[in-house]
């Protein structure tokens, strides 16, 4: 039987921090970003590997349309929620287990005046208080590295989701399984980092009652745009610094090394829920 922990205080560790969303606003003043938008928060706030271009990448995949009910699994401060409201005209539901997260998701997107279209609640991927059918898409983002029950968590997008719905992520998933270097962006120690590849990943997926629609590996590619990355800088700049904590570099200097060199790889998929 698949465990069902959580690890919801370890996570909690080490995504804490304070006054997210007031921080990012006050950097984004400072950056004259006015006014307060989706796109102009973006550089702070979408916490996966390619940002905001990740997130239209992996929506455009998907054919997300104007009205689509979303469902955004472990949303964090809700950069990507409100991206596909603004842009791609969804209402968006994000649910994400740190309580800061999703106070610091509320605040941000009253600034961006989406309340009415983006609304978030605090729960756990693995039991969400959501009926049984009711979103057309299920959608995470850098999410499951945390999550060890992963049959679990595939089972609990399924049943949320509308016949014919869509279950969209872009995740990192584990390559030749060596063991990584820590801290990487989602975990600080070994406890809270369940990477699976890609082969178990997409069994987990079929039993799930999933049909697959696309899947495509972009770890290559997201080696290339990393290493050409210039380091965020320290301070309170409008980086993801300010979500990811004065470690960043390190943190994502060892989830490049691990890309690099073949231990972690990164998928981008669709799939249907028949
Ligand atoms: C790296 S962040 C990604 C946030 C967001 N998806 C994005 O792309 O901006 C991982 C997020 O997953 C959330 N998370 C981890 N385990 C979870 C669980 N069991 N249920 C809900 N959220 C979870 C964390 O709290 C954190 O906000």
């Amino acid at each position: 039987m698949a465990p069902m922990r959580d690890h919801r205080g370890s996570i909690g560790r080490h995504y804490g921090g304070k006054q997210f969303a007031e921080r990012i606003l006050a950097a984004a003043k400072d950056a004259g970003v006015d006014p307060i938008t989706p796109a102009g928060l973006a550089p702070a706030d979408e916490f996966h590997t390619g940002g905001i271009r990740s997130t239209r990448e992996l929506a455009a995949l998907a054919e997300l349309s104007a009205g689509q009910s979303v469902l955004d699994v472990g949303c964090g401060i809700g950069g990507p929620a409100r991206i596909l409201a603004a842009e791609f005209g969804c209402s968006v539901t994000g649910i994400d287990l740190m309580p800061e997260f999703v106070r610091s998701a509320c605040v941000l997107t009253e600034a961006c005046g989406l309340s009415e279209r983006v609304t978030f609640v605090e729960g756990n991927a693995l039991a969400m208080p959501f009926d049984d059918g009711r979103f057309d898409v299920a959608w995470t983002q850098h999410v499951v590295m945390n999550i060890e029950d992963r049959p679990g968590f595939y089972r609990e997008a399924a049943r949320v989701l509308k016949p014919g719905g869509i279950f969209a992520f872009f995740d990192v998933l584990a390559g030749s399984g060596d063991p990584l270097d820590y801290p990487v962006p989602w975990a600080d120690r070994p406890a809270i980092s369940f990477l699976y590849g890609p082969d178990e990943t997409r069994a987990f997926l079929a039993d799930a009652g999933f049909e697959l629609a696309a899947w495509e590996d972009h770890t290559e590619r997201y080696v290339n745009m990393l290493s050409a990355m210039p380091p965020a800088p320290a301070g309170a700049a409008l980086t993801l610094r300010l979500v990811m904590g004065d470690d960043m570099p390190r943190k994502t200097g060892n989830m490049l090394e691990a890309a690099r060199d073949g231990r972690l790889t990164y998928a981008r998929a669709v799939c249907r829920k028949p």
